[in-house]
């Protein structure tokens, strides 16, 4: 299992606020490379699958709504130590509790539209690029 690559999206808030390129200046600049990018909706049924592990959990159904409420970015990133490097990036789910200067605590307004989505594994980062890109475009 690759331990340099991640999955991440600009969620949907972020994205009609406006914030894509100043998130991905945040992201490049703490050096993670683009493996793969795509600027993409989920519908309802795409976003149910992708958070299917939090189906019990009673946000789901709101996150599910959430998240197909408008356009996305998706994108692989590569560096070392990426999945632990990059949630330090982006901070903690809620961006009220998150470190001054991460993308969650900066452009996040709320626990359910956090503005981003960072993988919480190597093996979820995996599974998770998977779901948006071909194995071509994830070479
Ligand atoms: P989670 O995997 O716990 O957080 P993270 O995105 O930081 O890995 O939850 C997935 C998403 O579910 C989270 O980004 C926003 C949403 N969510 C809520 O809307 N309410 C909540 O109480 C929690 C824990 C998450």
């Amino acid at each position: 299992m690759r331990t340099d690559r991640t999955f991440t999206m600009i969620k949907p808030d972020a994205v009609a606020n406006g914030h894509i390129g100043a998130i991905l200046d945040q992201i490049f600049k703490s050096g993670f490379k683009p493996v793969a990018f795509k600027y993409t909706y989920l519908t309802p049924e795409l976003a149910g699958k992708f958070y299917e592990v939090h189906k019990e959990r009673p946000f789901y159904a709101d996150l599910v709504k959430f998240m197909s409420s408008g356009p996305i970015v998706a994108a692989i990133l590569e560096k070392d130590n990426a999945v632990a490097d990059f949630r330090k990036l982006i901070g903690a789910t809620d961006p009220s509790k998150a470190e001054a200067g991460t993308i969650r605590q900066l452009f996040a307004k709320s626990i359910d539209a956090n503005a981003v989505h960072g993988s919480d594994s190597d093996e979820n980062a995996d599974i998770e690029g998977s779901f948006f890109f071909s194995a071509y475009e994830r070479f």
